[in-house]
């Protein structure tokens, strides 16, 4: 062990007698520089996001350099805010937690130089958290009674994923997309449907106006009885659509493809998730959570709760301001790896493509 982790493990035994635990928790994998200020992993005492949409709209989709560029802008006034709204000082917080994967390696090493140079400055334990066990532990932030085991749909712009969450730091992959992410499919989607990016979010605006059931797109992987998920043909049956009615001169109703795209992949993504959560053991076979940017999708909410509720299991969701990227839901993740011991050296990396399964200790 360094010795930077030798000291900060000497403030741990001090640190577990401490009646609060307050972690200042950076966020920068993708398009959102976001700090948080959480109490124990459950109670959010700030919780501040500045949004790159405006800088990628005219791009339709995140530009990478872009990203880092404007991360490296305002991570520092991101910060402060954060720790203005706790009304806290640096000195009065007892970590400091990072997103350290997966996402885009420029726009990671942002967040993860400055959380490094403010622990070093303050002499706090320093800790990299990986971004889908933070979208996991967004649901602690809306349930504090949540506890593990439970399964878990994380559903982002990345991954596709059904998760047994069997304890705080340990996750089995139960199912996973054989393509695209669900939020892919919806940005893509989105995207030749002339929505602007964000797509997911415009995309469900439009499928408000039209009728779900007008298009039937099939998909036969997804009909199959096992738990991985494909969208890209489904993407594909959209577009031949699309692109077929232009070459015949014929009008399509977009909002009419819009729901009935959404209701497909809404359909797949809540039945496969209810039957691999039925097919778990014990408690885990009671709880099924969702988490990841698509989790703010109101109709996946509500066919999820749905399916869920008429298999006898409990369902659980993060409140909005924590299903899309945010610093609040690291530092809950990171609450639990701190009081376990598990602290990050400063050597610690970026890693773009870091599987989940890889966080966990006992697998
Ligand atoms: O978790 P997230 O903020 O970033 C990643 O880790 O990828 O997820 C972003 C993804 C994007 O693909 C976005 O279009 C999708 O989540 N998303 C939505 C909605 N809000 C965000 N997809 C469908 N409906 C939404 N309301
Ligand atoms: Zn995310």
């Amino acid at each position: 062990m360094t010795h930077y982790a030798c000291a900060s493990q000497e403030k741990l035994s001090e640190l577990r007698q401490k009646p609060q635990v307050r972690i200042l928790a950076i966020e920068t994998s993708c398009d959102e520089t976001a700090a948080a200020v959480v109490e124990n992993g459950r109670t959010v005492l700030s919780n501040v996001i500045h949004t790159q949409i405006p800088l990628h709209m005219p791009f339709g989709g995140v530009v990478p350099e872009i990203a880092s560029r404007s991360h490296v802008q305002k991570i520092g006034s991101v910060v402060q805010l954060a720790l203005d709204q706790a009304n806290l000082k640096l000195s009065e917080l007892d970590a400091v937690a990072v997103t350290n994967g997966p996402g885009l390696v420029g726009a990671l090493l942002v967040g993860l130089s400055y959380a490094k140079g403010l622990a070093y400055a303050a002499g706090l334990p320093f800790l990299g958290v990986h971004h889908i066990a933070s979208h996991i532990a967004a649901n602690y932030l809306s349930y504090p009674e949540l506890e593990p085991p439970f399964t878990c749909l994380v559903a982002s712009g990345g991954h596709s994923h059904i998760i047994a969450v069997e304890d705080y730091d340990r996750y089995r992959l139960i199912g996973r997309t054989r393509d695209d992410a669900a939020g892919e499919a919806f940005d893509k989607v989105a995207r030749v449907l002339g929505l602007s990016y964000p797509g997911g979010p415009n995309l469900e605006k439009l499928a408000l106006e039209g009728d779900p059931n007008r298009y039937r797109f099939h998909s036969a992987f997804n009909e199959g009885d096992g738990y991985d998920f494909s969208f890209s043909g489904i993407k594909t049956a959209v577009v031949n659509r699309l692109h077929n009615a232009e070459q015949a001169g014929e009008e399509m109703n977009r909002a009419d493809l819009a729901a009935s795209f959404q209701k497909t992949v809404v359909d797949i993504l809540a039945e496969k998730s209810v039957r691999a959560t039925k097919a778990q053991a014990g408690e885990a076979g009671k709880k099924l959570a969702l988490a990841g940017g698509v989790s703010a999708n109101r109709a996946l909410r509500e066919a999820m709760e749905a399916r869920a509720k008429a298999a006898g299991i409990s369902f659980y969701c993060p409140a909005f301001a924590y299903c899309t990227d945010n610093a609040a839901m690291v530092g809950s993740a990171a609450y639990g790896k701190l009081m376990r011991g598990q602290l990050d050296d400063l050597s610690l990396n970026a890693i773009p493509y870091l599987s989940i399964e890889d966080t966990s200790e006992a697998l």
